[in-house]
C-alpha cells in the first residue's frame, strides 16, 4: 500500500475491468479492504467468482460482484454496463484496467485488431456508457491503466489495425498512448461535472501479461525477468491511490506513475490528434459522438 494518505471507501462502489488476476485483483483487494464494494469483470463466471471469494476473503470486505465480459466484443461491453447500470445505483469510481499484449494479430469478433479493441475501445466505450451515472454519482473518477509504453507509441491514423504490417509491441504501444489520450480529452470533457479522469504506468509488474500469445523465444526471458518484477499488490499502488486517496481526489487530465504525475508522450498533449482520435473511436464503437474541438473548428 503507498504511504501516501487513503481514505475510507466505505459506501463507495467501484468497477474494475479485468479484476480477475493480476494487477486489476491487486486493485480489487486494496480497494474492498479500504471498504468499498468492489465490482470485478473477466471472461469466465468460474474464474471470476473463485477470484471473488479471493479478493472478499483477503480484504474481509464480503461486498465483491462478479460481471462477466469478452470486453474484445463491444455487444458484451454494451451488456455489461447494462448490467453495471441496474446494479449499481451510484457508480464512484471506474478503473479501466483490463489490457494485454499479442505477439501475433488477432481479430475479434467486430472484425478489429485485437490490442487496440481491447485496450483502447472497450475502456472508451464501457467509460461512456457509465458516463451519466459517474456524473450523477460526482464526485467520482475514472482511472484508466495505461503503461510506460506509452511513451514509444504513435497513433497510425492510417492503419489504426495494423493490417499494413503487425508487430505486437507497436500495437500495444500505439494502444497504451491512446488510454493517455482518452483520458486527456475525457478529462476537458469532464470539466466542471466533478467527474475526474486520469491514467497511469503500474510499473513492470509480475502477473499473467502477454501469457496468452507471447512471442517465440521470449518465455523464458520472462520468467527470469519476473524476479526484478514488482508483486501485484505493488503494481496495484497507483491504481489504488488515484481510485482512493484524498489528495487525488481533484486530479484530473494527468499521468502517474509511482503515485506521482509524470509527463507524458509528446503527442498525448497535442488537442488536435486526441480529438482526432476521440472521433475515430466514437466511429468505431458506433457511438455518434463530436468532439467540442472539432465542433468549433
Ligand atoms: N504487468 C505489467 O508489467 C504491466 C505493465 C504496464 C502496464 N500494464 C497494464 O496493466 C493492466 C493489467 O495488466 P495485468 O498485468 O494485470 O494483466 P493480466 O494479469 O493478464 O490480467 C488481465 C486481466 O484482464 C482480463 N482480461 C483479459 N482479456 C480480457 C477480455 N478479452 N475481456 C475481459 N477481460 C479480459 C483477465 O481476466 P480473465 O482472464 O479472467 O478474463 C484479467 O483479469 C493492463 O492494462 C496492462 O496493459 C501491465
Amino acid at each position: 500500500m503507498t504511504a501516501k494518505a487513503v481514505t475510507s471507501m466505505t459506501g463507495k462502489n467501484v468497477l474494475i475491468t479485468g479484476g480477475t488476476g493480476g494487477i486489476g485483483r491487486a486493485a480489487a483487494i486494496g480497494l474492498a479492504s479500504l471498504g468499498a464494494r468492489v465490482g470485478i469483470t473477466g471472461r469466465d463466471r468460474v474464474r471470476a467468482e473463485r477470484a471473488a471469494v479471493q479478493i472478499a476473503r483477503e480484504s474481509g470486505n464480503p461486498a465483491v460482484d462478479v460481471f462477466v465480459a469478452d470486453m474484445s466484443s463491444q455487444a458484451e461491453v454494451r451488456s455489461l454496463a447494462d448490467e453495471v447500470l441496474a446494479a449499481y445505483p451510484r457508480l464512484d469510481v471506474l478503473l479501466n484496467n483490463v489490457g494485454g499484449f499479442w505477439a501475433h494479430r488477432h481479430v475479434t469478433a467486430d472484425g478489429l485488431e485485437h490490442t487496440f479493441a481491447l485496450n483502447h475501445l472497450a475502456p472508451f466505450l464501457l467509460t461512456s456508457l457509465l458516463l451519466e451515472r459517474l456524473k450523477a454519482s460526482a464526485p467520482a473518477r475514472i482511472v484508466t491503466v495505461s503503461s510506460g509504453a506509452q511513451s514509444m507509441g504513435r497513433i497510425d491514423f492510417e492503419d489504426l489495425m495494423g493490417e499494413g504490417k503487425y508487430s505486437g509491441q507497436r500495437a500495444y504501444n500505439q494502444s497504451k498512448l491512446a488510454n493517455v489520450m482518452f483520458t486527456y480529452e475525457l478529462a476537458r470533457r469532464l470539466e466542471g461535472t466533478g467527474v475526474t479522469a486520469t491514467v497511469l504506468h503500474p510499473g513492470m509488474t509480475s502477473t499473467g501479461f502477454g501469457a496468452e500469445d507471447t512471442a517465440r523465444g521470449w518465455g523464458p526471458i520472462i520468467a527470469v525477468m519476473r524476479l526484478f518484477m514488482k508483486k501485484p499488490e505493488q503494481g496495484a499502488e497507483t491504481s489504488v491511490y488515484l481510485a482512493s486517496s484524498p489528495e487525488a481526489k481533484a486530479f484530473t487530465g494527468q499521468y502517474f506513475a509511482n503515485s506521482t504525475p509524470k509527463v507524458s508522450h509528446k503527442a498525448s498533449y497535442d488537442r488536435a490528434t486526441t480529438a482526432r482520435l476521440w472521433q475515430v473511436s466514437a466511429d468505431l464503437v458506433g457511438l455518434a459522438v463530436v468532439a467540442p474541438s472539432v465542433r468549433q473548428a
